[in-house]
C-alpha cells in the first residue's frame, strides 16, 4: 500500500469583505461583542458572479499549479459543499466542465463544515489501496446566500470562499490517518431547511443554537484529536501545526489547550475569513503553507466540526 501526500494547495476569495462595523450598521450588534465572542473580524461575501463553481474551479487551478500538475493528471475530483450552484449536475460535474478536465470520477458530498476532512479521507482511501493516483479535493461555500441577515446570532459569522488539495501518493508519510463521525442525532441544533422541499418554511436560511452546538464541539474536537493521536502512537507534544476548522477563536483556543500548544502553533484565519464551513481548513491550510510557516516534513493536524453533526480530523506528515 502506498500512501497519499498533500501535492500542492490552492484558495480563492470573493472580492467583497464586509467588516464588523458594516454590521453595526445594519443589525443590533458591536464589533467588540463580534470579536471577543468568535474572533472574527471581517468576511468575504461573494457577488452573483462569484459562484462556487467560480471560486472552487479557481483555488483547484492553483493547487494544481503548486503541484506542478495539469488537470489531464487529475483521475477523482471530490467536493465538499452544502451551497452548490445546482441541485444537480453536482459542482463537482460543473468544476470539472469549468476547468476543462477529461472524463474521470467527480462528485460532491454533503458533510457541511466537515466536508473537506471527509473528502480528505475518501480521497486517502483511493490512492492508498491503488485506485485513484491524483485527486484534487476542494471545499467551496458561498454561505451568504443561506443567511438570514436579520438574525444576528448567524449571519455575523458564516461567509464565502474555497480552498483546494492536490492529494497524490508516496512511497514515504503523509496523511497517517483520518477519522470520520456523524450523529444525525444532533440534525436540530445546527441546520438549513431546503426550500424547494419546504417552501414556506421559516427556516431557509441558516439556523443554528449556537451555545448548544459551541459546548459539543469543544468536547467532541477534544475526543477526535486524542484518538488521531493515540492512533499513531504520537504524543502531542509532537505536532508542529493544529489545523482547525475556524468557527470561533474560543472553540480553537479550546482545543489548542487541550493539545498543550501555544497559539503560535495554531493557524488561524477565523478574524479574515470567518466560518467559511467546509472551505475553511483548506483556505487555512493554504494560506500556512503558502507563507511557509508549514514545511515539509512538519506534521500538522487538521480538525472540522459542524452541521449534522458531522466531525474528523487528519494527521499529517507535510
Ligand atoms: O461551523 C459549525 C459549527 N459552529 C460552531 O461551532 C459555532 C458554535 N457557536 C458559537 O460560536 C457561539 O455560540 C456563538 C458565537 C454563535 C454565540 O456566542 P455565545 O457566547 O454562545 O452567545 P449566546 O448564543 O449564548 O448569546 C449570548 C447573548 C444573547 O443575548 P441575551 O439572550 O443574553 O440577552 C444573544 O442574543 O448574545 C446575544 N447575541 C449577540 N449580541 C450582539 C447573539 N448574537 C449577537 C450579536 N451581537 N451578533
Amino acid at each position: 500500500m502506498k500512501n497519499s501526500k498533500i501535492l500542492g494547495t490552492g484558495a480563492s476569495l470573493p472580492e467583497k469583505i464586509v467588516t464588523n462595523f458594516d454590521f453595526e450598521k445594519k443589525i443590533e450588534t458591536t464589533n467588540q461583542w463580534i470579536v471577543e465572542r468568535t474572533g472574527i473580524e471581517q468576511r468575504h461575501i461573494a457577488n452573483n458572479s462569484e459562484t462556487a463553481t467560480k471560486l472552487g474551479a479557481s483555488a483547484a487551478l492553483k493547487a494544481l499549479q503548486a503541484a506542478g500538475l495539469s488537470v489531464t493528471d487529475i483521475d477523482m475530483l471530490i467536493v465538499a459543499t452544502a451551497t452548490p450552484d445546482k441541485v444537480f449536475p453536482s459542482t463537482a460535474c460543473l468544476i470539472q466542465e469549468e476547468l476543462d478536465i477529461p472524463a474521470i470520477a467527480a462528485f460532491d458530498i454533503t458533510a457541511a463544515c466537515g466536508g473537506f476532512v471527509y473528502g480528505l479521507s475518501i480521497a486517502d482511501q483511493f490512492i492508498k489501496t491503488g485506485h485513484k493516483q491524483n485527486v484534487l479535493i476542494i471545499g467551496v461555500e458561498v454561505l451568504s446566500r443561506l443567511a438570514d441577515w436579520t438574525d444576528r446570532g448567524t449571519c455575523i459569522l458564516f461567509a464565502d470562499g474555497a480552498g483546494a488539495v492536490v492529494l497524490g501518493p508516496t512511497e514515504e508519510q503523509g496523511i497517517l490517518s483520518t477519522h470520520i463521525y456523524a450523529d444525525g442525532r444532533y440534525k436540530d441544533l445546527l441546520f438549513c431547511d431546503n426550500p424547494l422541499a419546504t417552501p414556506d418554511s421559516d427556516n431557509n436560511f441558516i439556523r443554528m443554537r449556537g451555545n448548544e452546538v459551541f459546548k459539543i464541539a469543544v468536547k467532541t474536537l477534544s475526543n477526535i484529536v486524542d484518538e488521531a493521536l493515540k492512533h499513531n502512537h504520537i504524543d502531542k507534544s509532537e505536532i508542529d501545526w493544529l489545523v482547525p476548522h475556524q468557527a470561533n477563536i474560543r472553540i480553537i483556543q479550546a482545543t489548542a489547550k487541550k493539545l498543550g500548544m501555544s497559539m503560535e502553533q495554531v493557524v488561524l484565519t477565523v478574524a479574515k475569513h470567518g466560518n467559511t464551513s467546509s472551505a475553511s481548513v483548506p483556505l487555512a491550510l493554504d494560506e500556512a503553507i503558502r507563507d511557509g510557516r508549514i514545511k515539509r516534513g512538519q506534521l500538522i493536524l487538521l480538525e472540522a466540526f459542524g452541521g449534522g453533526f458531522t466531525w474528523g480530523s487528519a494527521l499529517i506528515r507535510y
